[in-house]
């Protein structure tokens, strides 16, 4: 049967809220080729405009129960969490097949510039109030009372694009997923540090080349903006003790200049893993699963040797290029391999730092770079399209 077709019979004869619609995916609706999904996302467009036709003609009996609706209703449609718009995104879009995927990109697209133009918000303006109406006929009956001009209906309306996520939001949103389904809890740190926590406490001694003023960005003698991520490893020990599982996102800050990799600020996510009888292999297989599951399941993690003050051993972790599967592409730039963090076993020193017995507990950490990642996994060859605010850049995700 034809797909449009098929996806009507699927739908409306079981006559599925809309609600139920985007709690599916485009091909259990029975939307296997174009057609199909454009009548999905026709149905969508049609209820949005029902809705928003249903409030204006309902009208509200006073400025809060009208202020309450016009919410609701653009909640309903646009939230970030549970917006039958994020929903589309997260269910139709995300999970459509190769086939129908460009299609849903488009049409997607579309609807979310479309229900932008619905103005949810503004419709506070178009939604009469029954009160009002009343007041409006008595001064409509006494003339001598100025009425305000009214509005020119014809004006053509405002039209406030919908945003999108930034691509390092939707990057690091992905990572800390893979990690709270492990069982992770998210812990964030202060931008601005004290030296203690930045250096000390992480085993890095007075003369290490990046305490210099020339890679740290420092307020004062004692005072700086961290460099990384890892402090937060500190604080999180001293406030939960043992055992802990954290993953710490957050924005770092370094003296450099920016270019096509390098940013003054950019973003990391630190991992800290401390219970009885961690070791090596527990880190190896959580980051191997970690790779696996944000670069696909059949690349392949390799950990050599490195070296960190705050970790004994450390490693870096690379992963198999998960575009030319390790022949050498533009992308792993010809090695097969793509570089991706470091990482180690708590150093003992820094345990007993943050307080706790390294004769009962140990434990792994790493620290990735989430710009890195973004670069990695969409293809972007400068770092500072991140940060320049270019709609033709953002509006791609
Ligand atoms: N803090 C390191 C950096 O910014 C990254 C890092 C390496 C973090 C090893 C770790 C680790 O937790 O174990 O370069």
């Amino acid at each position: 049967m034809h797909s449009a077709a098929a996806f009507r019979e699927r739908t409306s004869g079981i006559s599925m809220t809309i609600e139920e619609k985007v709690a599916k995916t485009l091909a259990e609706l029975g939307a296997a080729d174009a057609q199909g999904v454009e009548s999905a996302f026709a149905e969508l467009r049609r209820a949005a405009e029902h809705e928003r036709a249903e409030l204006i003609a309902r009208g509200a009996s006073d400025e809060g129960e009208r202020d309450r609706v016009c919410k609701s209703l653009r909640d309903r449609w646009l939230a970030r969490k549970g917006g039958l718009l994020s929903l589309a995104d997260e269910h139709w879009l995300k999970s459509a097949s190769k086939g129908i995927k460009p299609v849903a990109g488009r049409q997607f697209n579309e609807f979310r510039r479309f229900a932008a133009c619905l103005e949810f918000e503004n419709l506070i303006e178009a939604v009469p109030l029954q009160q009002a109406a009343e007041r409006q006929m008595e001064l409509s009956l006494s003339p001598e009372i100025v009425r305000p001009t009214p509005r020119d209906l014809t004006l053509p309306g405002f039209c406030r694009p919908a945003g999108s996520i930034h691509p390092i939001s939707r990057m690091r949103r992905e990572i800390e997923d893979i990690f709270l389904n492990l069982g992770f809890r998210i812990e964030t740190g202060p931008e601005i540090e004290t030296t203690y926590y930045n250096f000390d406490a992480l085993n890095i001694p007075e003369s290490h080349p990046s305490r210099d003023d020339w890679d740290t960005l420092y307020i004062d003698s004692k005072t700086l903006l961290r460099t990384h991520t890892s402090p937060v490893q500190i604080r999180a020990m001293e406030k939960y003790g043992a055992p802990v599982y954290i993953i710490t996102p957050g924005k770092c800050y370094r003296r450099d200049n920016p270019d096509s990799t390098h940013s003054p600020m950019f973003h990391q996510i630190e991992g800290l893993a401390i219970d009885t009888d961690i070791t090596f292999a527990d880190l190896k297989g959580t980051l191997d699963f970690f790779a696996k599951k944000l670069f696909g399941e059949k690349v392949r993690t390799r950990f050599q040797p490195s070296f960190f003050p705050f970790t004994e051993p450390s490693g870096e972790v690379a992963v198999s290029c998960f575009v030319c599967d390790g022949k050498g592409c533009r992308v792993c730039k010809e090695s097969g391999w793509i570089e991706l963090m470091g990482c180690g076993m708590v150093n003992p020193q820094v345990l007993r730092n943050g307080g706790i017995d390294p004769g009962k507990y140990s434990g792994w950490a790493f620290g990735l770079g989430v710009d890195r990642f973004a670069m990695v996994k969409y293809d972007i060859s400068d770092i500072q399209l991140f940060f320049q605010g270019d709609m033709r850049f953002l509006e791609q995700f």
